[in-house]
Protein backbone atom coordinates (compact mmCIF):
# COMPACT_ATOMS: atom_id res chain seq x y z
CA UNK A 1 0.00 0.00 0.00
CA UNK A 2 1.60 3.35 -1.05
CA UNK A 3 1.90 5.46 1.70
CA UNK A 4 -0.43 8.93 2.11
CA UNK A 5 2.00 11.66 2.19
CA UNK A 6 2.64 14.35 -0.22
CA UNK A 7 5.50 13.00 -2.11
CA UNK A 8 3.50 9.73 -2.84
CA UNK A 9 0.40 10.87 -4.08
CA UNK A 10 2.60 13.19 -6.42
CA UNK A 11 4.52 10.30 -7.66
CA UNK A 12 0.84 7.81 -8.12
CA UNK A 13 -0.03 10.87 -10.14
CA UNK A 14 2.86 11.38 -12.06
CA UNK A 15 2.65 7.74 -12.94
CA UNK A 16 -0.86 7.98 -13.69
CA UNK A 17 -2.40 6.07 -11.33
CA UNK A 18 -5.86 8.08 -9.96
CA UNK A 19 -5.75 10.65 -13.10
CA UNK A 20 -8.54 9.79 -14.87
CA UNK A 21 -11.59 8.12 -12.97
CA UNK A 22 -15.28 7.98 -13.59
CA UNK A 23 -17.61 10.02 -11.41
CA UNK A 24 -18.82 8.25 -8.58
CA UNK A 25 -22.47 7.09 -8.71
CA UNK A 26 -22.67 8.95 -5.14
CA UNK A 27 -21.80 12.32 -6.36
CA UNK A 28 -23.90 11.99 -9.21
CA UNK A 29 -27.08 10.78 -7.16
CA UNK A 30 -26.45 13.44 -4.42
CA UNK A 31 -26.39 16.01 -7.72
CA UNK A 32 -29.30 14.47 -8.53
CA UNK A 33 -31.53 14.79 -5.52
CA UNK A 34 -29.87 17.76 -3.43
CA UNK A 35 -27.59 19.73 -5.27
CA UNK A 36 -29.86 20.44 -8.17
CA UNK A 37 -32.64 21.90 -6.31
CA UNK A 38 -30.00 24.23 -4.78
CA UNK A 39 -28.99 24.99 -7.77
CA UNK A 40 -32.09 26.41 -9.21
CA UNK A 41 -32.93 27.84 -6.14
CA UNK A 42 -29.85 30.27 -5.81
CA UNK A 43 -29.31 30.88 -9.09
CA UNK A 44 -29.91 34.31 -8.41
CA UNK A 45 -28.06 34.32 -5.49
CA UNK A 46 -24.77 33.82 -7.18
CA UNK A 47 -24.20 31.09 -4.62
CA UNK A 48 -23.70 28.52 -7.21
CA UNK A 49 -20.22 27.28 -5.69
CA UNK A 50 -18.73 24.16 -4.47
CA UNK A 51 -15.80 23.20 -3.19
CA UNK A 52 -13.94 20.08 -4.26
CA UNK A 53 -11.69 19.36 -0.98
CA UNK A 54 -8.61 16.89 -1.55
CA UNK A 55 -10.27 16.51 -5.08
CA UNK A 56 -7.16 15.09 -6.86
CA UNK A 57 -7.15 15.59 -10.44
CA UNK A 58 -10.53 16.59 -10.87
CA UNK A 59 -12.94 14.56 -12.37
CA UNK A 60 -15.58 15.16 -9.64
CA UNK A 61 -15.08 19.10 -10.11
CA UNK A 62 -15.33 19.24 -13.72
CA UNK A 63 -18.32 17.21 -13.53
CA UNK A 64 -19.82 19.26 -11.26
CA UNK A 65 -18.84 22.24 -13.45
CA UNK A 66 -20.46 21.27 -16.09
CA UNK A 67 -23.45 20.66 -14.53
CA UNK A 68 -23.41 24.10 -13.42
CA UNK A 69 -21.77 24.56 -10.92
CA UNK A 70 -18.73 27.07 -10.43
CA UNK A 71 -16.42 24.57 -8.78
CA UNK A 72 -13.10 25.01 -6.92
CA UNK A 73 -10.59 22.11 -6.88
CA UNK A 74 -8.81 22.04 -3.82
CA UNK A 75 -5.55 19.86 -3.52
CA UNK A 76 -2.38 19.40 -1.94
CA UNK A 77 -0.36 17.84 -5.27
CA UNK A 78 0.10 19.87 -8.16
CA UNK A 79 0.78 17.01 -10.42
CA UNK A 80 -3.12 16.21 -9.90
CA UNK A 81 -4.01 19.68 -10.21
CA UNK A 82 -2.15 19.99 -13.54
CA UNK A 83 -4.26 17.26 -14.87
CA UNK A 84 -7.16 19.11 -13.77
CA UNK A 85 -5.82 22.30 -15.45
CA UNK A 86 -5.65 20.29 -18.50
CA UNK A 87 -8.72 18.24 -18.48
CA UNK A 88 -10.68 21.81 -17.23
CA UNK A 89 -9.59 23.13 -20.51
CA UNK A 90 -9.82 20.56 -22.91
CA UNK A 91 -13.69 20.94 -21.48
CA UNK A 92 -13.62 24.83 -21.61
CA UNK A 93 -14.26 25.43 -18.20
CA UNK A 94 -13.27 27.55 -15.60
CA UNK A 95 -12.12 25.72 -12.34
CA UNK A 96 -11.15 27.92 -9.63
CA UNK A 97 -7.47 25.53 -8.53
CA UNK A 98 -6.09 25.85 -4.80
CA UNK A 99 -2.79 23.91 -3.84
CA UNK A 100 -2.36 23.51 -0.10
CA UNK A 101 -2.99 21.24 2.93
CA UNK A 102 -6.55 20.78 3.32
CA UNK A 103 -6.76 22.65 6.59
CA UNK A 104 -5.25 25.16 5.78
CA UNK A 105 -7.00 25.76 2.73
CA UNK A 106 -10.30 25.19 4.70
CA UNK A 107 -9.50 27.05 8.10
CA UNK A 108 -8.18 29.81 5.61
CA UNK A 109 -11.51 29.92 3.65
CA UNK A 110 -13.25 30.65 6.75
CA UNK A 111 -11.33 33.53 8.51
CA UNK A 112 -12.14 35.31 4.72
CA UNK A 113 -15.73 34.54 5.78
CA UNK A 114 -15.60 32.50 2.41
CA UNK A 115 -18.38 30.13 2.00
CA UNK A 116 -19.31 27.61 -0.60
CA UNK A 117 -23.33 26.06 -1.84
CA UNK A 118 -21.80 22.61 -1.17
CA UNK A 119 -18.69 20.82 -0.06
CA UNK A 120 -17.53 17.69 -1.92
CA UNK A 121 -15.15 15.43 0.16
CA UNK A 122 -14.31 12.10 -1.71
CA UNK A 123 -12.25 9.47 0.15
CA UNK A 124 -10.25 11.73 2.24
CA UNK A 125 -10.02 11.81 5.84
CA UNK A 126 -7.82 14.70 7.91
CA UNK A 127 -9.58 14.66 11.04
CA UNK A 128 -8.35 18.48 11.88
CA UNK A 129 -10.46 19.82 8.78
CA UNK A 130 -13.59 17.81 9.55
CA UNK A 131 -15.15 20.84 12.27
CA UNK A 132 -13.99 23.73 9.88
CA UNK A 133 -16.54 22.22 7.05
CA UNK A 134 -19.71 23.72 8.13
CA UNK A 135 -17.93 27.09 8.45
CA UNK A 136 -17.54 27.33 5.03
CA UNK A 137 -21.41 26.63 3.96
CA UNK A 138 -24.06 28.91 3.41
CA UNK A 139 -27.30 28.25 5.05
CA UNK A 140 -28.79 25.85 3.10
CA UNK A 141 -25.50 24.87 1.75
CA UNK A 142 -24.64 20.77 1.65
CA UNK A 143 -21.59 18.92 2.81
CA UNK A 144 -21.38 16.03 0.55
CA UNK A 145 -19.00 12.78 2.53
CA UNK A 146 -17.65 10.07 1.40
CA UNK A 147 -14.67 7.79 2.51
CA UNK A 148 -13.23 4.59 3.51
CA UNK A 149 -14.18 3.53 7.70
CA UNK A 150 -12.40 1.05 9.95
CA UNK A 151 -14.54 -2.21 8.74
CA UNK A 152 -12.69 -1.81 5.66
CA UNK A 153 -9.59 -3.16 6.93
CA UNK A 154 -11.43 -5.57 9.05
CA UNK A 155 -13.19 -6.75 5.54
CA UNK A 156 -9.75 -7.16 4.24
CA UNK A 157 -10.42 -5.06 1.25
CA UNK A 158 -7.23 -4.27 -0.34
CA UNK A 159 -8.01 -0.79 -1.61
CA UNK A 160 -7.95 2.43 0.98
CA UNK A 161 -6.17 3.40 3.61
CA UNK A 162 -4.82 1.11 6.37
CA UNK A 163 -3.85 3.71 9.54
CA UNK A 164 -6.77 4.76 11.41
CA UNK A 165 -5.84 8.02 11.26
CA UNK A 166 -7.44 7.95 7.86
CA UNK A 167 -10.12 5.85 8.42
CA UNK A 168 -13.37 7.00 10.10
CA UNK A 169 -15.34 4.92 13.02
CA UNK A 170 -18.83 3.63 12.64
CA UNK A 171 -21.07 7.01 13.04
CA UNK A 172 -18.31 9.36 12.99
CA UNK A 173 -19.96 11.77 10.45
CA UNK A 174 -22.81 11.97 12.38
CA UNK A 175 -21.68 12.23 15.86
CA UNK A 176 -19.36 15.65 14.13
CA UNK A 177 -22.56 16.69 12.03
CA UNK A 178 -25.05 16.43 14.61
CA UNK A 179 -25.45 20.11 14.87
CA UNK A 180 -26.68 20.00 10.86
CA UNK A 181 -29.52 18.18 8.93
CA UNK A 182 -28.94 15.00 7.85
CA UNK A 183 -30.48 14.33 4.87
CA UNK A 184 -28.65 10.85 3.82
CA UNK A 185 -26.41 8.64 5.50
CA UNK A 186 -25.40 5.24 4.95
CA UNK A 187 -22.24 2.58 5.88
CA UNK A 188 -21.51 -0.01 3.90
CA UNK A 189 -19.73 -3.23 5.64
CA UNK A 190 -20.11 -5.67 2.75
CA UNK A 191 -16.68 -5.99 0.16
CA UNK A 192 -15.22 -2.36 1.59
CA UNK A 193 -16.45 0.00 4.62
CA UNK A 194 -17.21 2.93 3.79
CA UNK A 195 -19.59 5.98 5.18
CA UNK A 196 -21.28 8.32 3.33
CA UNK A 197 -23.29 11.48 4.38
CA UNK A 198 -25.40 14.34 3.06
CA UNK A 199 -25.68 17.08 5.36
CA UNK A 200 -27.73 20.47 4.97
CA UNK A 201 -26.40 23.57 7.12
CA UNK A 202 -28.88 24.79 9.27
CA UNK A 203 -27.51 27.86 11.24
CA UNK A 204 -25.87 30.80 9.78
CA UNK A 205 -21.96 31.01 10.44
CA UNK A 206 -20.72 34.50 11.11
CA UNK A 207 -19.46 36.97 8.63
CA UNK A 208 -15.92 37.86 8.75
CA UNK A 209 -16.73 40.88 10.62
CA UNK A 210 -19.11 39.36 13.60
CA UNK A 211 -16.44 36.30 13.97
CA UNK A 212 -13.87 39.40 14.72
CA UNK A 213 -16.23 40.94 17.30
C1 LIG B 1 -7.98 8.87 -2.53
S1 LIG B 1 -7.63 10.41 -3.33
C2 LIG B 1 -9.26 11.01 -3.59
C3 LIG B 1 -9.33 11.98 -4.72
C4 LIG B 1 -10.76 12.40 -5.06
N1 LIG B 1 -11.39 13.11 -3.95
C5 LIG B 1 -11.57 11.19 -5.45
O1 LIG B 1 -12.58 10.91 -4.82
O2 LIG B 1 -11.18 10.51 -6.39
C6 LIG B 1 -7.07 11.42 -1.98
C7 LIG B 1 -6.61 12.81 -2.40
O3 LIG B 1 -6.33 13.55 -1.23
C8 LIG B 1 -5.18 14.34 -1.47
N2 LIG B 1 -4.65 14.61 -0.13
C9 LIG B 1 -4.17 13.73 0.77
N3 LIG B 1 -3.84 14.35 1.91
C10 LIG B 1 -4.09 15.67 1.71
C11 LIG B 1 -3.99 16.84 2.54
N4 LIG B 1 -3.54 16.75 3.79
N5 LIG B 1 -4.37 18.02 2.03
C12 LIG B 1 -4.83 18.11 0.75
N6 LIG B 1 -4.97 17.05 -0.08
C13 LIG B 1 -4.60 15.84 0.41
C14 LIG B 1 -4.30 13.49 -2.35
O4 LIG B 1 -3.35 14.26 -3.07
C15 LIG B 1 -5.35 12.83 -3.24
O5 LIG B 1 -5.55 13.61 -4.38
Amino acid sequence: MPGSDLQSWNQRYLAGEFGFRETDPFVMDAHKNYLQPLLRENSATGSNTGLDLAGGAGHHAIWLGQQGWRMTLADWSQPALEIAREKAAASQLTLDIQQGAAVDVVSEYAARGHRFGFVLVSFFLDRAVLPWLPKILIPDGLLLYRTYTQDNERLGNSRGPRDPQHLLRSQELLEIYRGMKILHYNETVAQKGVAELIAQQVEAQPTKLEAKS
